[in-house]
């Protein structure tokens, strides 16, 4: 992949990476059209990243339906998959830490989730040499962490952010939104409504424990079956909790727990 990256910039041409772990979706088409709008070649990985992965998480079930994915991948104008069998060599014991946007949230209930991140990210950009790389901001704490790590380490690379896609009943796509039993797809798109109605009620609540504790209860009037993992308001670059809800600069971030299966999804207001 290096040497082909090599190559590439050697002839001049602009690489735009879109990294994923597979299992694609609307979502991640998404980010390859942003994608090809900033670069000469796009190039996508799938690798499901074993150091991102909780000791009881979802590792060895992840969805890994390859030919549908490069099916895709090159429908939707992907010139270039990287699909490594194992990025770790056997003794590697070096690890990238951001040591601040990533211990809250998602950070705080996935211990070691973003140093696997990191790690598999700044791999992924040293193999890829991209100029470009494209992070969805459904996970709104991983691109946050991304862009910090991109900055303090001096990568020569552009990150951008795609919107969430999102299903027609609001619901973001997710990889993981498969895993649903009936009856909790049905709810499910009760986080989104959730959000939409903190951003209502933040019109006249400042107070964030106050609209926590209503976003939550109606969240619950909306999804019995839903057990919240978090739901905060941060500043949206900071990722900092807020003491006032400040308009504009808000991002309102929610885990809920559907059974085993772990939904995020957050707005900026
Ligand atoms: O967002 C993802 O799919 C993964 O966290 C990423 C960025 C591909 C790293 O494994």
């Amino acid at each position: 992949m290096q040497r082909k990256a090599l190559s590439l910039r050697a002839r001049g041409r602009r690489i735009a990476f879109v990294p994923t772990m597979g299992a694609l979706h609307e979502g991640h088409l998404g980010l390859v059209d942003l994608a090809r709008r900033h670069g000469d070649v796009v190039v996508m990985s799938i690798y499901v990243n074993p150091t991102q992965f909780g000791p009881r998480e979802d590792f060895s079930q992840y969805p890994r339906p390859f030919r549908r994915d490069a099916a895709l991948a090159r429908s939707r104008g992907v010139d270039l998959l990287f699909n490594p069998a194992n990025l770790y060599g056997p003794s590697a014991s070096t690890w990238v830490l951001e040591e601040k946007l990533g211990m809250g949230l998602c950070g705080g209930s996935r211990p070691g989730h973003f140093r696997g991140v990191t790690t598999v990210v700044a791999k992924l950009f040293n193999l890829v040499l991209p100029h470009t790389a494209v992070f969805g901001q459904k996970d709104a704490q991983q691109v946050a962490v991304i862009e910090r790590m991109v900055a303090d380490l001096d990568f020569p690379i552009r990150i951008l952010r795609a919107p969430i896609a999102r299903e027609k009943d609001g619901l973001a796509m997710s990889s993981r939104n498969i895993y649903l039993a009936p009856a909790e797809r049905l709810e499910a798109p009760a986080l989104r409504q959730s959000l939409l109605f903190a951003r209502k009620s933040a019109t006249r609540l400042t107070d964030p424990r106050i609209l926590k504790k209503q976003t939550l209860a109606h969240l619950h009037r909306l999804s019995p079956l839903a057990r919240v993992d978090y739901m905060e308001f941060v500043h949206f670059q900071t990722l900092q909790p807020l003491p006032r809800i400040l308009r504009g600069e808000t991002l309102a971030a929610l885990a809920v727990f559907y059974g085993k299966t772990r939904l995020i999804d957050n707005i900026i207001f």
